[in-house]
């Protein structure tokens, strides 16, 4: 009745941006992800006949009432598959900072889920964990297949699933994180999903993220990195336009995104190729191949602003370990 899941983040380079049902979060279009190799979190679930309420602990501390009420959902979930009530302990670590511009929910709930399923005897395909990891965060889905993966949008529950495009060792893409902002984002994107359709734009968007989808799809099989790096730019910058464009408005950009955004451009015209992409909050996520990956970090540690810089490289799926937490 105990197990331990590691599973990795992933950056999103069609992305999840509004929901079509909120309850099942069934997303309006189709995403493509990376998984993030330095982004990882490992999280033991134990069902235990004794206790009356979850436990839950991440980074050795009790989370509040509303994250663990979110936390109980998710193993309500698992015990009603499971046909059992036993209450669970959690007990999560993170190994990259909080609030880094990292989703920390799609690692967490791809864990939680594998690691939760694990612990309570069930054995589900990959395709119905990536169902049921979905419904604890979208982006959670994504985690659990190994490297790049698609996420098929659907219109049921059982449509709605994550699959692998291709195996992380298939392309030696980089992702830097530049790291401009650590605090907690004003507008968090469970917010920003629900305002999506007051947006006038965002039937336009959603059109073109189902074109993007096919787009990056091929790109990634082909190893195109210039078609695969133009639309990553596109697409993220469709969604900030969405968000700048809601009721009322969402602005996640600081200067120093902007100025990262102009950099990576006039790089490219020096001969340096590397694209960017950002998901909701300040820090920029410049993607590169495995050539330039120093020169470009050196080049963004040096801005002004600019505080740290992650590097990541194509990640495993959400994988059961032997060592527990405790
Ligand atoms: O899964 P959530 O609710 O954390 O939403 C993630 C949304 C974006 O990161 C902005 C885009 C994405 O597809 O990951």
């Amino acid at each position: 009745m105990k197990a331990t899941c590691v599973a990795t983040s992933n950056i999103a380079f069609v992305k999840y941006w509004g929901r079509i049902d909120d309850k099942l979060r069934l997303p309006m279009n189709g995403s493509v992800s990376m998984n993030i190799s330095g982004a990882t979190t490992t999280t033991t679930v134990e069902f235990d006949s004794s206790p009356d309420a979850d436990v839950v602990e991440l980074q050795g501390k009790t989370l509040d009432e509303q994250q663990i009420q979110r936390v109980s959902k998710h193993l309500d979930r698992i015990r009603q598959l499971a046909g059992f009530t036993s209450r669970a302990k959690v007990v999560s670590h993170n190994n990259f900072p909080m609030g880094a511009g990292i989703a920390s929910s799609a690692s967490a709930f791809a864990a939680l889920t594998v690691a939760g399923t694990a612990a309570a005897g069930l054995e589900l395909s990959e395709r119905d964990l990536t169902i049921l990891a979905r419904q604890g965060s979208g982006s959670a889905c994504r985690s659990v297949p190994a490297g790049f993966v698609q996420w098929h949008y659907g219109e049921t529950n059982e449509d709605s699933f994550a699959e692998q495009i291709a195996p992380p060792e298939h392309w030696n893409l980089h992702d830097l994180i530049a790291v401009v902002q650590t605090e907690h984002k004003a507008v968090s994107s469970a917010q920003g999903n629900a305002l999506v359709s007051t947006s006038p734009f965002n039937e336009v968007r959603v059109r073109e993220a189902h074109r993007s989808v096919e787009v990056i799809r091929r790109a990634i099989l082909d190893k195109d990195f210039t078609t695969f790096g133009e639309e990553i730019e596109r697409e993220a910058i469709r969604l900030h336009v969405i968000a700048m464009t809601s009721r009322p408005p969402i602005f996640y950009w600081s200067p120093v995104t902007l100025a990262i955004i102009q950099a990576v451009s006039q790089w490219r015209t020096e001969g340096l190729e590397s694209y960017y992409t950002i998901d909701a909050g300040a820090n920029v996520h410049v993607i590169v191949q495995a050539q330039d990956a120093e020169r470009v970090v050196q080049r963004l540690a040096a801005m002004d602003g600019v505080q740290d810089v992650l590097r990541n490289q194509p990640g495993q799926g959400a994988q059961l370990v032997n060592e527990h937490l405790f």
